[in-house]
């Protein structure tokens, strides 16, 4: 029986460290629908099936850490360049990779998925696109992004003159959420180790997030999406771009015309052009 407060607190703290609690979770807001008018001539071309995509299934609330819960503090991510040969990268993300694969940090998302979405792509690159989880798709392939919206991407990306293995492709979450909701705060807290792993290795100078749940989880915002584009925002050493994600533009072709501006804007950063048809 524990009759010293302070004993009693610290129990419990043991307790839900025990439990796995490590982080305190972040803020979550969905996606807005602003939806300007197509132009002529966006070059991401109209999705040749559209079936409608099953209506958003607004997030499951997990219960959160009561507001006295240890804090894992984040370590803060390098300012400057990685020195990491490629060689380097590949066994660091090949040996992270692995302890993903057993990662049993969220116990309903561990004991759902088909396998583990880590990511993919040049362990160099310039650029890291990041999403929000892995879909239905993604979880039966193990791949980012390889399902409709994934479809979708893959034209913005050679619309851009890149190709898919030219960038480094990953999510916020590595496991499907059943029924494709929204991450949980508490979900995203426990992944994020993770993608910060992923952001070091790689070390882009730049980064798309995809999306209202990518662009609030990694820069903790709450600001809707239509108010963080067309800006740069700061991840470590990285510039952060803010753009819609292609499931809402599969819903919302109207929004392709800001994602190319979007696109066109990072391009532009970079020194580069789209290239001419
Ligand atoms: N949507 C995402 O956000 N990520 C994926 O990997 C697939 C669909």
């Amino acid at each position: 029986m524990l009759t010293d407060p302070n004993r009693a607190l610290r129990q419990r703290l043991a307790d839900w460290q025990l439990a796995g609690v490590t982080h305190v979770p972040h803020v979550e807001i969905t996606e807005p629908v602003p939806a300007p008018p197509v132009p002529a001539s966006s070059p991401i071309p109209p999705a040749t099936e559209r079936p409608s995509p099953p209506p958003e299934v607004p997030s499951v609330v997990e219960p959160s850490p009561p507001a006295s819960s240890p804090v894992a503090p984040r370590p803060e991510l390098p300012v400057s360049p990685s020195t990491l040969s490629l060689a380097e990268r590949e066994t660091q993300l090949s040996n992270l990779s692995q302890t993903v694969s057993k990662c049993v940090r969220c116990q309903e998302l561990a004991a759902t998925r088909t396998q583990t979405v880590f990511g993919v792509g040049n362990p160099e690159a310039q650029v890291m696109f990041v999403g929000e989880a892995p879909g239905a798709d993604e979880d039966k392939q193990g791949e980012p992004f390889v399902g409709r919206a994934g479809q979708l991407m893959n034209k913005i990306i050679e619309a851009c003159g890149w190709q898919r293995a030219d960038l480094y492709i990953c999510n916020i979450l590595r496991c499907r959420p059943p029924g494709n909701r929204n991450p949980s705060p508490d979900e995203a807290a426990n992944c994020r180790e993770y993608l910060d792993d992923q952001i070091r290795i790689v070390d882009p100078d730049y980064i798309v997030c995809w999306g209202s749940v990518a662009a609030h989880n990694l820069l903790d915002e709450t600001t809707p999406i239509g108010k963080l584009r067309q800006k740069w925002s700061k991840y470590g050493r990285a510039k952060v771009l803010c753009t819609y994600h292609p499931s809402y533009l599969l819903r919302n072709p109207a929004a392709k015309k800001p994602v190319w501006e979007d696109m066109k804007f990072l391009l532009s950063e970079m020194g580069l052009e789209p290239p001419t048809a």
